[in-house]
């Protein structure tokens, strides 16, 4: 059965059962601090699991894109080394949100994997959790089992470690059934097929399916302390292993030797003209290069791209391993990694097209970290070189990157100490080296995800008290008849707000819109007739309760009264221009650069735009005009801007853009300008009605935020306005210093500036001639130049002159005096200079060079030259008529 066949079946089969096939989400984690990337089938559902979050379904199967590469879930360092582990790979899995749960559970993956599949029964082993102090264990599930159909003998108790799912340190979790399964030739030897191999060592049985019953919430009560909390609905979420299921069905091995990951080491082993061998190092290299090619590819088609921080670190040291290995063990020696990418590209696409639209950026953003990784790899033992040096110092720190970025081996860490006589027991060694390791992986990856990022869950209590707040912001700025329904001081609900305090207030109506989608929570007032509160941001800590963070002014607001909620309008205002525009140059973007353009995160607010987004270059002055030409054309053709609420596949499938990272419900707002013809997001903000509401627009910067993010901004409206008319008083003020008119600017400050360079120039000569006359008067009477041994010699201090100048006058000096010697010391800026000229027909007796090595010590430097000329310096200029003295004595040194 092929691979696409597999997955076909799978999701059929949970659909014939009632469940809503639901899409991928993107490898990118929606509005989830906790994870670094998509780990598991159930993460789009993390707050469906929750309680915060409704779906008008109650069972859903998937197929979801994972990567596990760091954090709570992270087979990084097995990838390669087992028949089975992938940072990327493919997760079947179906759902139920307080639907059915362990028994039926139990019972479609025994019907699905025996009758649909049909599995040797004699093959599979069950796996149930065995109980612990905090949960107990779970008779249930072995009874359910063997009422399925399964052998009791083949039902087996495991620990937390094995038996109980949790997506991060925090979140949903719950005990957990493995099914496992036994890949080798003899199942009905019980010396073979036999229960130590399951959860145990090899590759020959392994975890398939994994079926958790989710029953808590996981948060943190203290700095590192955890508890469980019941879910109020209890929850089916399993995953099986794609590209597993196809190793079984497939009778093959390995997950490598799939219809799925063969034909990629198939391609890197032509590439590189080397057999394919599972036994060999060159073996393991391609299993590394081919999975960590399916993780790059993926990420970067979902906009995850390699940097230095959090999942883009994590994504960097993918594809540096990768090409580490290619390069190490399988011989490449120029780009490779990206012809592998896009196999994956090509091999793949069907099933996920995002990987054929982002193809080109793929291919440019692979190549641009190969490149660079090829500019400073000096890989493997001429790294370790570098670290070690000539000392015996050892910086765990820098070995523990080694290992961590290229996957240099541990043991060839180990063995390169030894061979430089570093003495370190393999236990002193391994301490050091993972202390290091893990302090390192925590400031670098896992510390930059959020594991506190948990939603206080007084918020959830209170939303379902108070209902979902109904939000009128849309045409309203003003509303006269809302209701205190809840107030908070910091997190904790009180009645009352006196004038003075700052607090939260809900309100059960309000025309204020709370922080979302990179716009800014709006500002404002809320009065009754006993009180004033000006409310300075609006945000929702779980979608559907609305946090006026207000100021009271006067009087005491309490719950229970009604009061008139008014946002400031004019502020507003300027956000909706700026809101509307910044769709316009997201559209304006992808018609100017190509549409691997995508929206990274922006900033709305009412005096600028921000918006990032995916590329690799700056952009050009002429791409920036374009895309401002392109905005302000949509403005000024003044196209209505149009909204409709629509299921979230109508609205993918019409072609809407929504963005990564963002998290959407089952039903969508999304935002048309030009009846869609420029521009069609999904979207929640605020916006004008039509475009030419928006007034103008104009980009005022752009740099780069990360390796192939760009940020801009830019302005609009009045802002815009007021930008241009401050450029011209500007302008006009430099015209009237200058004298000049208007189209003439540029080349009268270039004149001006040639004329400055034209007299900085005339006044370093005549510094030169002042200083030479001066000399050449006092030589006259002998007085400055000295006689050594009949060698005419002169020595110097001089200040005020540049290098040049000090050249150009040490060369007067010397046509002055035709034969001998000179020097001149210079000093400036706490620093001293040194030069030192000998005439043509001296330097067989006296080299300069010579001079300069004696002089340029004392003033505490250095210096070098040949016969004719030397020059040098040195940090202490108080010492620098003793310098110039000491010339004196070293010509007669030479001459004796
Ligand atoms: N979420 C569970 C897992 O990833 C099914 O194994």
């Amino acid at each position: 059965m092929k691979g696409s066949e597999i997955r076909q079946k799978f999701l059929e089969y949970f659909e014939k059962n009632g469940h809503k096939i639901v899409h991928s989400s993107p490898l990118l984690p929606a509005n989830d601090p906790t994870l670094l990337f998509v780990n598991a089938g159930m993460n789009q559902f993390k707050d469906v699991f929750l309680g915060n979050e409704k779906r008008d379904y109650e069972r859903a199967a998937s197929s979801q894109k994972c990567i596990r590469a760091g954090g709570k879930h992270n087979d990084l360092d097995e990838v390669g080394k087992t028949a089975r582990h992938h940072t990327f790979f493919e997760m079947l899995g179906n759902f139920s949100f307080g639907d059915y749960f362990k028994e039926d559970a139990i019972k479609f993956a025994w019907d699905f994997l025996v009758n649909e599949l049909k599995l040797d029964v004699n093959r599979l082993w069950f796996t149930v959790f065995a109980g612990d102090d905090e949960v107990a264990a779970d008779e249930e599930a072995i009874e359910l089992w063997i009422k399925a159909g399964a052998r009791p003998d083949r039902i087996l108790p495991f620990g937390r470690k094995d038996n109980f799912w949790q997506m991060a340190e925090t979140g949903p979790c719950g005990p957990s059934s493995e099914i496992n399964y036994y890949l080798g030739d003899e199942p009905e030897n019980p010396e073979k097929n036999h229960p130590k191999w399951v959860n145990g060592e090899g590759d020959t049985t392994m975890e398939i399916w994994n079926l958790v019953f989710m029953q808590y919430n996981r948060v943190e009560v203290s700095e590192g302390k955890y508890k469980l909390e019941p879910l109020s609905a209890p929850s089916i979420d399993t995953g099986m292993g794609f590209e597993r299921m196809a190793a079984v069905l497939q009778g093959v091995s390995t997950t490598y030797d799939t219809d799925l990951i063969r034909p990629i080491i198939d391609f890197i082993a032509e590439l590189a003209g080397k057999k394919y061998e599972y036994e060999s190092p060159e073996g393991f290299a391609m299993r590394v290069v081919a999975d960590h090619a399916r993780a790059t590819a993926f990420a970067v088609a979902d906009g995850i791209l390699p940097a230095n921080e959090g999942r883009n670190y994590v994504l960097r040291k993918i594809m540096r391993r990768a090409i580490y290995h290619g390069r190490e063990h399988l011989g490449f020696d120029g780009l490779f990694f990206y012809k592998v990418t896009d196999f994956v590209v090509e091999q793949m696409r069907e099933a996920y097209p995002e990987l054929e639209a982002q193809r080109d950026f793929i291919d440019k953003m692979v190549r641009l970290e190969e490149e660079r990784f090829g500019a400073t790899m000096t890989v493997g033992l001429e790294k370790l070189e570098q670290i070690f040096g000539d000392s015996k110092t050892v910086d765990f720190t820098q070995l523990a990157k080694l290992y961590d970025t290229f996957g240099t081996p541990k043991d060839l860490i180990r063995v390169s100490m030894e061979e430089r006589g570093i003495e370190i027991t393999e236990e002193e060694f391994d301490a050091k080296f993972d202390k290091a390791l893990k302090e390192l992986q925590q400031s670098s990856e896992i510390g930059k995800t959020n594991r506190k990022a948990q939603i206080n869950p007084i918020y959830a209590e209170v939303l379902k008290k108070t209902g979902v707040a109904k939000f009128h912001g849309y045409d309203e700025t003003r509303i006269e008849d809302a209701k205190v329904v809840a107030i908070f001081d910091g997190e904790k609900q009180i009645d009352e707000l006196t004038a003075g305090a700052e607090g939260s207030i809900v309100l059960d109506n309000t025309p204020f819109y709370a922080e979302a989608g990179g716009q800014v929570g709006d500002t404002g007032t809320i009065v009754s007739p006993n009180a004033t509160a000006s409310v300075f941001d609006t945000y929702a800590p779980v979608s559907g309760l609305i946090i006026h963070k207000a100021k009271i002014e006067r009087g005491t607001v309490k719950v229970g009264v009604e009061v008139t909620a008014q946002i400031d309008a004019e502020k507003r205002d300027a956000t909706r221009r700026n809101h509307t525009a910044t769709h316009l140059v997201h559209a304006a973007l992808r018609e100017v650069l190509g549409t691997h353009v995508k929206q990274a995160g922006s900033v709305v607010a009412p005096n600028f735009l921000r918006f990032d987004f995916t590329h690799y270059q700056p952009l050009t002055s002429e791409e920036v005009k374009e895309v401002e030409d392109l905005v302000n054309r949509y403005i000024l053709q003044n196209e209505p801007v149009e909204t409709d609420i629509m299921a979230i596949e109508e609205a993918m499938n019409s072609g809407a853009m929504a963005l990564f990272g963002e998290k959407y419900g089952s039903d969508v707002r999304v935002l048309r300008v030009g009846g869609g013809t420029f521009s069609k997001e999904l979207c929640g903000g605020t916006h004008v009605r039509a475009t030419g509401d928006i007034g103008s627009f104009k980009i005022t910067s752009d740099e780069s935020i990360a390796s192939g993010v760009r940020r801009i901004r830019a302005i609009t409206g009045f802002d815009a306005f007021e930008r241009f008319r401050d450029d011209e008083i500007l302008i006009e003020k430099s015209l009237s210093f200058l004298k000049t008119q208007r189209d003439q600017l540029p080349s009268a400050i270039e004149k001006m500036q040639e004329e400055l360079k034209r007299v900085r120039r005339e006044v370093e000569e005549l510094r030169v001639k002042i200083a030479t006359g001066a000399i050449g008067a006092s030589s006259a009477n002998g007085d400055e130049a000295r006689e050594i041994r009949g060698v005419k010699v002169l020595a110097k201090e001089v200040a005020d002159l540049d290098a040049n100048a000090v050249r150009q006058l040490s060369d007067n000096l010397l046509n002055k005096i035709k034969s001998g010697v000179v020097v001149i010391g210079r000093k400036g800026d706490g620093k001293v200079s040194l030069i030192v000229r000998v005439s043509d027909d001296l330097t067989d007796k006296i080299k300069a060079g010579n001079i300069i090595k004696e002089i340029a010590p004392i003033v505490g430097g250095r210096g070098g030259g040949k016969p004719d000329m030397a020059e040098g310096g040195g940090s202490a200029p108080e010492k620098l008529s003793e310098a110039i003295e000491a010339s004196y004595g070293a010509v007669e040194k030479m001459l004796s």
